[in-house]
């Protein structure tokens, strides 16, 4: 296919999945409105200009996506890349949870797990239906629907968003030119279904790669996916992020996707100082995590709305955090910031040592 069709293909896929998440939406709101009528919330419109501005984002992001691939940061291939199985088994399922999702909402239970599930051993902050999830991230079925669910809320673009940390990790490993690249050790943080760690292995084929998550469930979910793929199947290791199972130094680059406006602010330091610890000096670590009110007023109807219509208890207190401060109270040095869409990225350096 020459460029300019790929190009067109991509754009048509994009453009596909966008209106398949804007008429679920569509759907599922009207729906609740007929059986809960009582569950209608108080939401802010969003301004047509507003509107306008966010389509000129998600436009600015799918064309970089499309740059970065077409210069080879990685495979065309890749934007194609979809779950169809999960798709075809696991959305008449997000259908059915939805009337849970709707229950929960309705008697105000937010913080509810079935009996089954051990939740001694979780911190009180994650044990939280995040997004009203049936057992928050505590269980396969989560895990099945989780992708789905994300690729909804974004309408196809959760994919794009998270491929933005690929061009800064590349970069970031420019440092460790001398180093063969099978002994590059890479670690995606709270790693989920291992949507992240699948796009590193295809920028990245000889890499070693790690991921951690606090949740048996998607690490499970992710060893399904990551072990579909060529190439060395990533580690997988179920751990806090505020302790990571490693040693000092050991990691060329770090990444983190999604996670940080899901923690309490201290949980934040302390991850941060976690993902420090393990980077070697030189060595990159990424974040992509939601825009912020600093970086983005003009969507601040969009970033109220959201902790609203979605259990999201640390969502608002993150919008205004400074996670640069926080980076570098850690250690980290030469920090950049780039917003894409509805996402920010941020991109810190550990300093090299300095010769004795
Ligand atoms: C919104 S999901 C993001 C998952 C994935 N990175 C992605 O791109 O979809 C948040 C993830 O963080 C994990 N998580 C939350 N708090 C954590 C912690 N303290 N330590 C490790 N993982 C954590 C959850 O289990 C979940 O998989």
């Amino acid at each position: 296919m020459s460029d300019t069709l790929t190009k067109l293909a991509y754009q048509g896929f994009q453009q596909g999945k966008s209106i398949f998440g804007l008429t679920h939406k569509n759907l599922s709101s009207n729906l609740k409105k007929l059986l809960y009528p009582e569950l209608e919330k108080q939401v802010k419109t969003l301004a047509p200009a507003v509107l306008q501005k966010l389509q000129e984002r998600m436009e600015r992001l799918l064309e970089v996506d499309w740059q970065d691939a077409e210069q080879g940061v990685y495979p065309t291939s890749i934007l194609f890349d979809n779950p169809w199985e999960d798709f075809f088994l696991y959305y008449p399922v997000v259908w059915i949870d939805l009337f849970q999702i709707w229950e929960r909402l309705k008697n105000k239970k937010y913080q509810e797990f079935s009996p089954d599930i051990e939740t001694e051993k979780y911190p009180k902050y994650y044990l939280q239906n995040f997004h009203y999830q049936t057992n928050g991230y505590l269980s396969d079925l989560s895990a099945n629907l989780y992708d789905l669910q994300v690729e909804i809320l974004f309408n196809g673009t959760a994919d794009p968003m998270r491929r933005r940390s690929l061009a800064p990790l590349i970069n970031g490993l420019k440092i460790f030119s001398d180093t063969p690249p099978y002994q590059i050790r890479v670690l995606d943080v709270a790693c989920g279904t291992g949507r992240t760690l699948k796009f590193i292995r295809y920028a990245l084929p000889k890499a070693s790669l790690f991921g951690t998550d606090m949740s048996p469930a998607y690490l499970r979910k992710a060893n399904q996916l990551l072990s579909q793929i060529p190439g060395e199947l990533p580690q997988l290791t179920q751990a806090n992020a505020e302790n990571l199972p490693y040693l000092d130094n050991y990691f060329h680059a770090v990444t983190s996707v999604f996670l940080f406006h899901e923690l309490p602010a201290p949980v934040r330091q302390r991850v941060i100082e976690e993902c420090f610890r393990v980077t070697k000096p030189g060595g990159v670590f990424v974040i992509c995590d939601s825009m912020q009110m600093d970086d983005s007023p003009e969507f601040m109807p969009l970033m109220e709305n959201f902790p609203v219509l979605f259990h999201e208890p640390f969502y608002r207190h993150y919008t205004t955090d400074n996670l640069q401060e926080r980076l570098e109270k850690a250690g980290f040095v030469n920090i950049t910031t780039e917003v894409y869409f509805v996402s920010k990225y941020w991109v810190a350096h550990k300093p090299l040592e300095k010769e004795g």
